[in-house]
C-alpha cells in the first residue's frame, strides 16, 4: 500500500521504516530540513537500535523516501499517518499546534478518499477536531476518515515493538476506514482492539498514566523500606509473582523520565480538570516522581556532609538505556541539584553525550569513559541502568576515586557485594 507519515521523530521514523519493512511504499515528511537532509543520506537524527539499518535498506530499495513537503508526501497515499510532537504547555495541557497545523495542510490537499491516522498522543476529542478541520478545510472536495491509532512503542526497543506489538488499538467510526486499516495491519499478527475514536484516545492516556503509577507506587514503597530496613527489590519480587500485579515497571529508582509518561500524565490531569474531575491520584504519581532525583542527591549530600566543592561523577544521562534521548531525563534534575549545591560534575553516557553537550555546555565535564568520570570523584551517582555499567571494573573504579562512595539510583548492584568490596554503597529502598 502507498502510505505517508508526517513527522519523522521517534514514532514517525520508526513507523515509516517498519511500514516499509512490512512491504509498503512509504514517504516520510518533516518540516525540519536538516533531519530530512540527513535521512536522505540514511542518517537517523537519533539513536535507536536497528533503525539506521532499516532506513538504509529501504532507501536503497526506494521503498522509503523523505521530503519536507506534506502535500508531496501524501500525493498518492491512501493512508496518511500523523506522528508529530504534542509537548506539554506550561499549564500541563497538550500543545496540539503541530498536529492541527498538519491537519490543515492535509485538508488543503484533497485528492479522492484518504484515511488520516492520528498516532500522536492527544487528549480525548482531538480526533473529532481533526475530522472537523478536514471536513471544513477541504470545502467538501475531499473525502477523509480519521482513525486514532495510539502508539505504544518503547524507545530503545522501538523497532522490535513496532514490528511485534503486544496489541494494536484503532479508534475508527467508518466501516470503509476500518476495512482498510484491518487490511494494512493484518500482517502484524497482533491482537487488534477496535473502538470508537474517543475510547482509543483514552486507552493511550490511561495506559501511560498506569505505568507511571506503578513506578511511583514502588518508589513510595522504597521510601518505606528505607525507614524500616526492608529491601524493595525483594518486595517487588514477592509482589510481582502475583499475575494480577506482574514484575514489569516495579523497579524502584530515580524515577521515570522521557518524552511521554510525565507529559501524558500532565495532559491527562489537565484534561480531567477541564471535565470537572480532580485526578488527585495522578497528581501524587507526578509528585512522588519529582521527589526521586532529590532523594538521590540528598543521599550523596548527607554522606559527604554537603556538596560544596565536591567532585561528583554521574553515570548515565539518557532517560533510559539504549537511547540518546534526554527529554525529561532524571539526570537533568540530578545534575542541576548537584550544581546548585556547589558540586563539580563529570558525567558519562554511552549514547547521550552530544545531547548532554547541547543541554549543559561547559557547566559539567563530559567524559569519554565511565572511568574518567570517576577520576578524583568524592562520589558516583548511577542514574541510568545501561547494561555496560553491570560490567564495570569496580576495583579499577574504586582506585580512581577520592572516596569509594556509590549512590545507585537503579539498584544495579548488590549492597552486600559492594560492602564486601569496600564500597560505601547506597541503593534505593534497600
Ligand atoms: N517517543 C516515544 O517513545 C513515544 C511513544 C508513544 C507515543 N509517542 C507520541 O508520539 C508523538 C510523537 O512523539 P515523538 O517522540 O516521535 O516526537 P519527536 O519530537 O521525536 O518527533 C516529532 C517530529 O514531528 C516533526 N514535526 C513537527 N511539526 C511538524 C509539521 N508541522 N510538519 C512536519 N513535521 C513536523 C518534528 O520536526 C519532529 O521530527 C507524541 O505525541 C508522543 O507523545 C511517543
Amino acid at each position: 500500500m502507498r502510505l505517508s507519515v508526517v513527522g519523522t521523530g521517534h514514532v514517525g521514523l520508526v513507523a515509516g521504516a517498519c511500514l516499509a519493512e512490512m512491504g509498503n511504499q512509504v514517504v516520510c515528511a518533516d518540516n525540519d530540513e536538516l533531519k530530512i537532509a540527513g535521512l536522505r543520506r540514511g542518517i537517523p537524527p537519533f539513536f535507536e537500535p536497528g533503525l539506521e539499518e532499516l532506513v538504509r535498506k529501504h532507501l536503497a530499495q526506494n521503498s522509503l523516501t523523505f521530503t519536507t513537503s506534506v502535500p508531496e508526501a501524501m500525493h498518492e497515499s491512501q493512508v496518511v499517518f500523523i506522528a508529530v510532537d504534542t509537548p506539554s504547555r506550561p499549564d500541563g495541557s497538550a500543545d496540539l499546534s503541530s498536529l492541527l497545523n498538519v491537519s490543515h495542510q492535509i485538508a488543503r490537499n484533497p485528492n479522492g478518499y484518504r484515511v488520516v491516522v492520528q498516532k500522536s498522543t492527544v487528549p480525548v476529542g482531538t480526533g473529532q477536531r481533526v475530522q472537523e478541520i478536514l471536513r471544513e478545510g477541504s470545502n467538501g472536495t475531499g473525502e477523509f476518515d480519521v482513525v486514532s491509532m495510539p502508539e505504544f512503542l518503547r524507545e530503545g526497543m522501538a523497532v522490535q515493538d513496532f514490528l511485534h506489538p503486544d496489541r494494536i488499538v484503532i479508534g475508527v467510526e467508518s466501516p470503509r476506514a476500518q476495512r482498510l486499516m484491518e487490511g494494512l495491519l493484518k500482517p502484524f499478527n497482533a491482537p487488534l482492539v477496535v473502538a470508537d475514536i474517543a475510547t482509543a484516545e483514552l486507552i493511550k492516556y490511561a495506559s501511560n498514566a498506569f505505568l507511571g503509577l506503578k513506578i511511583s507506587y514502588i518508589n513510595a514503597i522504597a521510601s518505606i523500606c528505607e525507614q524500616v530496613g526492608a529491601d524493595v527489590t525483594k518486595v517487588a519480587e514477592g509482589m510481582g509473582h502475583d499475575p494480577r500485579i506482574g514484575h514489569r515497571f516495579l523497579s524502584a529508582g530515580v524515577g521515570f523520565g522521557g518524552a511521554c509518561i510525565q507529559k501524558d500524565l500532565s495532559g491527562f490531569i489537565r484534561m480531567s480538570e477541564d471535565l470537572g474531575y480532580d485526578f488527585q491520584l495522578l497528581r501524587q504519581v507526578l509528585e512522588i516522581n519529582h521527589g526521586q532525583p532529590v532523594r538521590l542527591v540528598e543521599k550523596a549530600k548527607r554522606a559527604l556532609g554537603g556538596l560544596e566543592g565536591r567532585n561528583i561523577g554521574v553515570l548515565g544521562l539518557a532517560f533510559k538505556p539504549n537511547t540518546d534521548d534526554m527529554r525529561s531525563a532524571p539526570s537533568i534534575d540530578v545534575i542541576n541539584l548537584l550544581l546548585e549545591g556547589g558540586a563539580r560534575v563529570s558525567a558519562y553516557d554511552p549514547q547521550a553525550m552530544p545531547t548532554a553537550r547541547s543541554l549543559f555546555g561547559s557547566a559539567i565535564g563530559l567524559c569519554p569513559t565511565p572511568y574518567q568520570a570517576a577520576e578524583g570523584a568524592d562520589a558516583l551517582l548511577l542514574v541510568t541502568e545501561w547494561e555496560e555499567f553491570c560490567h564495570l571494573d569496580l576495583k579499577r573504579l574504586q582506585g580512581l576515586m577520592s572516596r569509594p562512595l556509590l549512590v545507585d539510583g537503579r539498584n544495579l548492584f548488590e549492597p552486600r557485594d559492594m560492602a564486601e568490596a569496600g564500597w560505601e554503597y547506597y541503593g534505593t529502598g534497600r
